[in-house]
């Protein structure tokens, strides 16, 4: 019996100092292989729009996508918590509409919702979902889908001022319910600071070593998305490279007529064979 993680693991991962991790996942068998390889938490991020999906940022994509890349993904994870990316304009309604929106998440199977920011609003929200019992992942510091207001991918907390106001953010995040946040693009030094100030458990993108976990856009662990690396992220293969050497031998193989051989195709029986092919001398299959 697999023991599924939960808000409780996550908690006392935190509380033991143990790290945990998080990838982003959008299909089934890539949900399922990270799952088997003990990746604590699968992301259905919207940043599918991007390495997926080729559109040009995140706030490209809606419910109707996101569902369905979430339904794949909890298909594959039998340990792993599964959390929906909430996608841009999907919680920034009223809250009732909001809370419809991330509630059909948890129908479909996810654990767990992530919501970006931290205004009223969101404040307002992360306590009412979590009333309702769906388990919130704030998203804090460089949030995508503000990123037309933010100016593009821009470090946050760069100094102490603005350092400060993140942690305050985190510690309002956490006082509303939120059960563990992501911290992205901010300096190690001030994701240390806002480390040592709050309990509620981090998660890390571009945040340094101090966080409690440590995400990453799955596209860019295997090398797979090829537009840009970000300067965080590592690279543990060359999906890219293994994909066009696959698809070049492929296409030379079928074009000289080496695909598919003869263990690659179905035969009629013998007898069927020669009085189907009239003419032919020996079955096609005994020569
Ligand atoms: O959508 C996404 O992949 C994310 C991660 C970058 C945290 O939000």
């Amino acid at each position: 019996m697999i023991k599924k993680v939960t808000v409780k693991t996550i908690k006392r991962m935190k509380e033991s100092g143990e790290k945990f991790t998080m990838l982003t996942a959008y299909d089934y068998s890539t949900a399922k292989y990270l799952d088997e390889a003990g990746i604590d938490m699968l992301l259905v991020g919207d940043s599918v729009a991007m390495v997926i999906l080729g559109y040009e940022n995140t706030n490209a994509v809606g419910m109707e996508e996101m569902t369905i890349f979430t339904k794949a993904v909890v298909k594959g994870a039998k340990r792993a918590m599964v959390v929906a990316d909430m996608p841009f304009m999907s919680y920034h309604t009223d809250i009732p509409t909001a809370i419809k929106n991330c509630g059909e998440m948890i129908k479909i199977g996810a654990n767990a919702v992530k919501i970006e920011g931290c205004n009223d609003h969101i404040i307002e929200l992360v306590k009412r979902l979590t009333e309702c019992g769906i388990p919130v992942v704030g998203h804090l510091g460089f949030t995508p889908q503000s990123q037309n207001l933010l100016g593009g991918f821009v470090v946050q907390g760069k100094n102490i001022e603005t350092t400060k106001q993140i942690c305050e953010q985190v510690k309002k995040l956490e006082e509303a319910g939120a059960f563990t946040v992501v911290l992205e693009l901010v300096p190690e030094e001030s994701a240390k600071y806002i480390h040592e100030r709050v309990n509620v458990p981090l998660i890390g993108i571009g945040a340094g070593r101090y966080c409690d976990g440590q995400v990453l856009v799955c596209d860019d662990l295997f090398g797979k998305f090829s537009d840009f690396k970000p300067k965080f992220a590592r690279r543990y293969a060359d999906m890219q490279a293994l994909i066009t050497e696959c698809a070049t031998k492929y296409n030379e193989d079928v074009k000289n007529g080496n695909f598919p051989n003869d263990e690659e195709v179905f035969h009629l029986s013998c007898e069927d064979a020669q009085s189907l092919l009239e003419g032919e001398k020996e079955c096609c299959y005994t020569k």
